[in-house]
């Protein structure tokens, strides 16, 4: 069965800890599904894993609708989440509500996820009066990266620090169900977790959260370019591919590939006849 929002809401009252990972495609969101992690997150970070930007500012309404789609029929029970892009609701209540609107008809996900506190409470507010389910990202929001000059931790002086409990108060007041929580100091984040009803969702914010979420390509070695010191390496798989396409190459290269059990048959007097007609 699908899971819901109340089942989820549930989780943290009972203290069973929340899974998520990210998944931009159908392949993975089906593994991930038959995993049995509780929520699939098609994040804007698929403006660097998928799409190999520096961040996620490119990325488009289009691109979360064909990557969110994806998910969404690989996913047959995990609850899927899609993020908003840059632009997709900074710019007006209006935008906010149309776009979210169009990820749930078009991305056929069950919740949406924008960046921001008590500055986007109106913006929670309406959505979730429009009846679309929203997660709030608070703390280091990768869509600020210009104003934060780079991808630091968030809330560790005491003006910081109050900022992000008002934040998570706001967000939970406007509506929304749930709130990841990035780069955050533990301590800070477990006391957040704490001070709200609505479960919290950890990157880089330690294990007093109820929940936590990882890129999957950071969890499984695959994205090169960077890895951050939150992201645990649970397997080694980018390595594991490495090694297959450079056997498929060595194959290929030597003709010992494709062999005669992945072949074709037909046949011989079919053949012979061929050779003598036609050829
Ligand atoms: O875009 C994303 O993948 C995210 C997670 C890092 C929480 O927002």
């Amino acid at each position: 069965m699908k899971k819901t929002t109340t089942a989820l809401t549930a989780m943290k009252r009972k203290g069973e800890k929340i899974t998520m990972l990210t998944a931009y495609d159908y392949t993975t969101a089906s593994l991930i599904d038959k995993a049995g992690i509780d929520t699939i997150l098609v994040g804007d970070s698929l403006g660097m894993v998928m799409l190999g930007y520096d961040d996620t500012i490119p990325v488009t309404m289009e691109d979360m609708i064909r990557y969110g789609a994806a998910v969404s029929r690989g996913a047959k029970e995990t609850f899927v989440i899609i993020d908003m892009p840059f632009m997709s609701y900074q710019t007006s209540v209006y935008d906010a509500v149309k776009n979210a609107g169009r990820l749930m008809k078009e991305g056929h996900c069950q919740a949406v996820k924008l960046e921001g506190g008590v500055k986007f409470k109106e913006h929670i507010r309406a959505i979730v009066d429009a009846s679309i389910p929203v997660v709030a990202h608070i703390g280091m929001t990768p869509q600020s990266v210009n104003t934060f000059g780079g991808f630091k931790v968030q809330g560790k002086s005491y003006e910081a620090a109050k900022q992000l409990i008002l934040d998570a108060k706001a967000v939970e007041e406007a509506g929304a169900f749930m709130a990841v929580m990035e780069c955050v100091p533990a301590k800070l984040a477990e006391l957040v977790s704490k001070s709200i009803s609505i479960p919290t969702i950890g990157i880089g914010a330690g294990a007093g959260c109820d929940g936590q979420v990882l890129v999957y390509q950071d969890m499984l070695g695959m994205y090169p370019d960077f890895t951050p010191k939150f992201a645990k390496r649970f397997s080694n798989i980018g390595e594991g591919m490495t090694d297959a396409f450079k056997a498929y190459s060595s194959e290929v290269k030597a003709g010992t590939f494709p062999s005669e059990e992945h072949c074709f048959k037909i046949d011989d007097e079919i053949l012979e006849k061929i050779k003598e007609s036609v050829l």
